[in-house]
């Protein structure tokens, strides 16, 4: 009674019932990584060099062999799994998708119940139902423990497998949980419904998914959620962007002069657009090993933004060890970029 007294009322508590993680002195956290689960067959798209396709249904399948093999060849320490894209997203009736999340996220908090020191989760969600979304994300941030939520980009919804974006006022009721449960919501690309393919990308297949379609459309919402204000009316949102952050900072010069010709125009946005890059959105180096863009992208929105992450199985491990050991980075630094920064925002030291 005493303890749970003190405990009510002073921050040691929180310390004491603090997570448990693998937390080496030189190992990495990383938080784009997928996994798949039973009813939820991804867009596996097209393997890493040497992996073959079926090696990377059954990478994408696996979590306590081949992956955690993988990490500790690697030195990740501790990893965040997802359920792979669309996941969720892909799903247009409601009742469906609610159902869907609901059992994917107890799947995935059950897979990983025998090793939390190593593996961390975020949410799937159902975005048909702002107020549900809200929901689900309280019950697994609350009884699963899992660190947030990732969305793949709009819901598709309705009798056309129509699209539905989280800018739209209706989702305020989602972004309120948000900001009070304080967890950080991914947003992670997918691909392109039948309509979106047939208009704009029938001309050149190829540059459907990774190479190019994912970056565009994904880039879209995350302008699309500046624009209409979702950071001003939740100030306190966190918001993570994979791939080096779908391309944006490297045209905030553009963006930026280019939007403010439509302050007047009853846009809601009443900040600079690159601002919001350095309060509110977070990028990672997912499936983005390019050093030149990260040392740009630093100046733009600072170190403190920008965390290191693979996109396993889609990319290796190895991969990402080999080019973060070989950037030219000072050991503090290089440790907010692999594991410090990655702390704070996903709240592992609470
Ligand atoms: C912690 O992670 C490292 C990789 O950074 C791994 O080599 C080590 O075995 C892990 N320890 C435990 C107890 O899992
Ligand atoms: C967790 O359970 C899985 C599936 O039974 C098993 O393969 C794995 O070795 C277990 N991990 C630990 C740390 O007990
Ligand atoms: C959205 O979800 C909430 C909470 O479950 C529910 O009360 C409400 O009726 C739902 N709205 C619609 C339009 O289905
Ligand atoms: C944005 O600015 C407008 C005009 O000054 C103001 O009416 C609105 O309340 C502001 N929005 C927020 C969320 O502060």
């Amino acid at each position: 009674m005493v303890h749970f007294l003190i405990c009510s009322l002073v921050l040691w508590c929180y310390t004491a019932r603090a997570r448990i993680w693998n937390n080496t002195a030189t190992g990495s956290i990383i938080f784009e990584e997928a996994v798949s689960l039973p009813n939820l067959r991804p867009n596996a798209g097209n393997p890493p060099p040497g992996v073959t396709q079926a090696q990377l249904l059954a990478n994408l399948e696996d979590v306590h062999v081949q992956r955690l093999a993988y990490m500790d060849q690697a030195g990740v320490d501790y990893m965040v799994l997802s359920c792979a894209s669309p996941c969720v997203q892909g799903v247009s009736d409601p009742v469906e998708a609610e159902t869907l999340a609901t059992g994917a996220n107890n799947d995935l908090a059950a897979l990983i119940s025998n090793n939390t020191l190593r593996f961390g989760a975020f949410a799937a969600l159902a975005m048909h139902n702002a107020t549900a979304a809200g929901i689900e994300l309280r019950r697994a941030v609350t009884q699963l423990g899992f660190l947030g939520a990732l969305v793949n980009d709009y819901q598709q919804s309705g009798a056309d497998n129509g699209k539905t974006y989280l800018p739209d006022p209706q989702y305020d009721a989602f972004w309120s949980v948000v900001e009070e449960l304080d967890v950080p919501v991914y947003f992670h690309p997918r691909s392109a419904i039948a309509q979106v393919i047939a208009l704009d990308y029938f001309h050149s297949t190829w540059i459907e998914g990774a190479p190019h379609q994912f970056a565009v459309m994904l880039s879209n919402h995350i302008v699309g959620l500046c624009a209409n204000g979702v950071f001003d009316r939740f100030p306190k949102l966190k918001v993570i962007v994979g791939h080096l952050g779908e391309r944006i900072p490297s045209d905030f010069w553009r963006i930026d002069e280019m939007l403010a010709r439509k302050v007047g125009t009853g846009m809601p946005m009443n900040k600079t657009f690159s601002s919001y890059w350095k309060t509110n959105i977070y990028e990672t180096t997912s499936g983005n090993f390019a050093t030149d863009l990260l040392d740009f992208h630093t100046s733009q929105i600072g170190a403190g933004q920008i965390l290191y992450s693979v996109d396993y199985p889609f990319v290796m491990m190895e991969q990402g060890q080999e080019w973060v050991e070989g950037l030219q980075m000072g050991p503090l630094e290089k440790w907010n970029f692999i594991k410090g920064n990655a702390i704070q925002l996903l709240g592992l030291d609470r």
